[in-house]
């Protein structure tokens, strides 16, 4: 593993890797005080964050070294200078790079000009490190991983959702996709998932029908309707389009009696979900962000061979 820039070819055994290292790192911290003493993180954002820019930052002190939040308004990528020239030299002075981009084309760009690993914080296709920590939760919540049903509600064209398809596929787990029919899933990931889903044996399928994706599953995934890059103006279309998916006590008892409730946050009650889901008992969605810490802290220590 050289950079992580999606799911696309990772397979059952290095999620897993990942996974457990995730857990000694959340269990054992003090182990890693100084796994990355004098090692800087630069981190780059074309897009808002908290979760990601705080995670990678806590995690890199904690593990002895430094990161560098970099705000492509200072240095903007493509414009003042080429993204190539920008991985040469930023190879230069760190030792791993983490980017959240809009273009996935653009980060493929800077990982391939790049000296030192590259790590995907979102672009608007793939959202990786969210779904490893993901898997990292349900594992810790359900005890294990394969044969679970996970249903997702929302935006089928979206980071996340492509990023739950693959690892679903990988990790074993049935996934349910619920959207509407202007914002499917992109083909080449669904078909990716597929492939993923022959050696895992789970289930994948896209639903235009919220109830029937939501039925008997264990876990109940909403995400964003207005995610990062989609303009402001879009709101009212994508509100009506997205109302019959929206996350609602209604929709939660049609999934198993013990579902749990996940949103990568952030979220926005009387949207995606109602409060009274995400504020619920079933909603872990605060043990899920805690866990971006751990498992970025894993896939660091992985790529820069510490582990
Ligand atoms: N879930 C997530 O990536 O959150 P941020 O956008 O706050 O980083
Ligand atoms: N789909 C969301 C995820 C946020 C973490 C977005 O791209 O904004």
């Amino acid at each position: 593993m050289k950079h992580l820039l999606s799911l696309l070819d990772t397979d059952s055994a290095s999620a897993v890797g990942l996974m457990d290292t995730a857990l000694d790192v959340k269990k054992n911290p003090g182990k890693y005080l100084e796994a990355l003493k004098g090692k800087t993180l630069l981190m780059i954002f074309e897009k808002p964050s908290l979760r990601t820019r705080l995670s990678f930052e806590a995690g890199m002190t904690q593990m002895g070294g430094h990161a560098i939040f970099l705000d492509v308004k200072d240095a903007p990528i493509g414009e003042k200078e080429s993204i190539e020239d920008t991985a040469k030299a930023a190879g230069r002075y760190c030792d791993i790079v983490m980017a959240r981009l809009f273009k996935q084309e653009q980060l493929e760009k800077l990982a391939e000009n790049s000296p030192v690993p590259v790590i995907n914080g979102l672009t608007d296709m793939f959202h990786p490190c969210q779904i490893l920590s993901d898997l990292l939760t349900i594992r810790e919540k359900k005890g294990k991983l394969k044969g679970l049903k996970l249903c997702f509600l929302g935006d089928g064209n979206n980071n996340v959702t492509h990023s739950l398809l693959l690892g679903c596929a990988i990790a074993g787990i049935s996934i349910s996709v619920g959207c509407p029919k202007e914002h499917m899933p992109q083909q080449q990931v669904v078909k990716a998932a597929l492939e993923k889903a022959k050696k895992s044996g789970s289930k994948i399928e896209v639903l235009n029908d919220a109830r029937k994706a939501a039925k008997d599953a264990d876990i109940v995934y909403a995400d964003s309707w207005m995610s990062y890059h989609v303009p402001k103006d879009k709101k009212e279309e994508r509100v009506r389009a997205f109302k019959p998916f929206q996350v609602n006590s209604a929709m939660m008892a049609l999934a198993k009696k013990d579902a749990i409730f996940m949103n990568c946050l952030p979220a926005m009650r009387g949207y995606e979900q109602t409060a009274e889901v995400i504020d619920g008992k079933q909603s872990i969605v605060f043990d899920q962000a805690e866990n971006r810490l751990h498992m970025q802290k894993a896939i660091i220590l992985k790529l820069m061979g510490k582990v």
